[in-house]
């Protein structure tokens, strides 16, 4: 496994004001004993709500800040201790911070960064290359960082944090504040990476679509603990999550009617509009079995929807 964690945790103290003149100090369990293991070449989705300590944890297994407890390594180093041979093993991209030279335009970046970590120049050109193409750079590349927006910039910082060839990319939101073409230029740009297979990618997002799109597994943490580590599949059966079908009928819904393999939801629409919500069996069978019963005009057949889950989980942890 290239990233290993046991019963890490991160405590923050902070002092808060108490009236006028007393402050009072309490503890924050930011990461409250997470165990996380992942293996070379996994994409793992790594999400949870607002504080729930995901920042937190990245930072912990890049070597930015030092853990209160348990166990960590990256590929096999203890991040804090080996920061800097670690760096050369890892890319790192977080949505607020920079690590492009702000006045220099975007390709002198690319440049000094391959300096820094001694990138062979045959390496460097064709990596870059690979990361012009993919994630258009040509638009911008002599363009002062600081000119660049939000979305120019965030595919900057994916080519900047991977020009070492890292064995491991942590991206903490990498597609915040994107419009929908700079987050498909992003997602496929990783989904590239990853039919690759020999980059590790941890990400977190707030934005499931990305989920939906890269990872096939999911660890949600809330309130610094693990409440999910799996498949995005394993936690719509965890929740029962079915899907359902919306028939729109040539004829009123029979009252009382049932169906093998489905229940009735809603009756809407006077009863032209049918909501069936399958038990696990395939949608056909009950199709055919409602079309017997009742004339069908219109048909739809509804996944079940990734942020329901997500939301329901959530709640139930608090
Ligand atoms: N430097 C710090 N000092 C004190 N408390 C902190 C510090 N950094 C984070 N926290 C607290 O730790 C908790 C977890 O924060 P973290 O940034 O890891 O959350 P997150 O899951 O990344 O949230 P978001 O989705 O909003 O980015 C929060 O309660 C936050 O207030
Ligand atoms: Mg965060």
């Amino acid at each position: 496994m290239i990233i290993s964690a046991r019963g890490l945790r991160k405590d923050f103290t902070v002092h808060r004001k108490v009236g006028r003149f007393r402050r009072e100090r309490t503890v924050v369990s930011a990461v409250d004993g997470v165990d996380l293991t992942v293996e070379r070449g996994e994409m793992v989705g790594y999400i949870g709500p607002n504080g729930a300590g995901k920042s937190t944890t990245l930072k912990m297994l890049t070597g930015v800040l030092s853990p209160s407890g348990g166990e960590v390594q990256v590929c096999g180093l203890e991040p804090v201790a080996k920061r800097t041979t670690l760096a050369k093993r890892i890319g790192v991209v977080f949505g607020q911070r920079s690590q492009l030279w702000w006045d220099l335009p975007l390709g002198e970046s690319f440049s000094l960064l391959r300096h820094i970590y001694r990138v062979p120049e045959t390496d460097h050109t064709a990596r870059l290359k690979q990361c012009t193409e993919l994630l258009a750079l040509d638009e911008f590349i002599h363009t002062p960082v600081r000119q660049l927006s939000l979305g120019q910039r965030m595919r900057g910082e994916l080519t900047a944090a991977l020009l070492h060839g890292p064995e491991v990319l942590f991206l903490d939101e990498p597609t915040i504040g994107l419009d929908v073409l700079s987050k498909q230029a992003v997602r496929t740009f990783l989904s590239e990476l990853d039919t690759r297979g020999d980059t590790t990618v941890v990400l977190t997002t707030h934005d499931l679509a990305d989920i939906e799109k890269l990872c096939r597994r999911l660890v949600v943490i809330d309130h610094g603990k693990v409440v999910h580590d799996g498949t995005v599949d394993e936690l719509h059966s965890r929740y029962r999550s079915r899907r359902t079908i919306v028939a729109d009928l040539e004829l009123p819904w029979p009252d009382g009617l049932t169906l093998p393999g489905a229940v009735v939801t809603a009756v809407e629409a006077e009863g032209r509009r049918v909501t069936l919500t399958l038990d696990g069996t395939a949608a056909g069978e009950v199709v055919a079995a409602l079309a017997k019963a009742v004339p069908l005009r219109d048909l739809s057949v509804q996944e079940p929807d990734i942020e329901d889950v997500i939301a329901r989980l959530y709640r139930d942890d608090n």
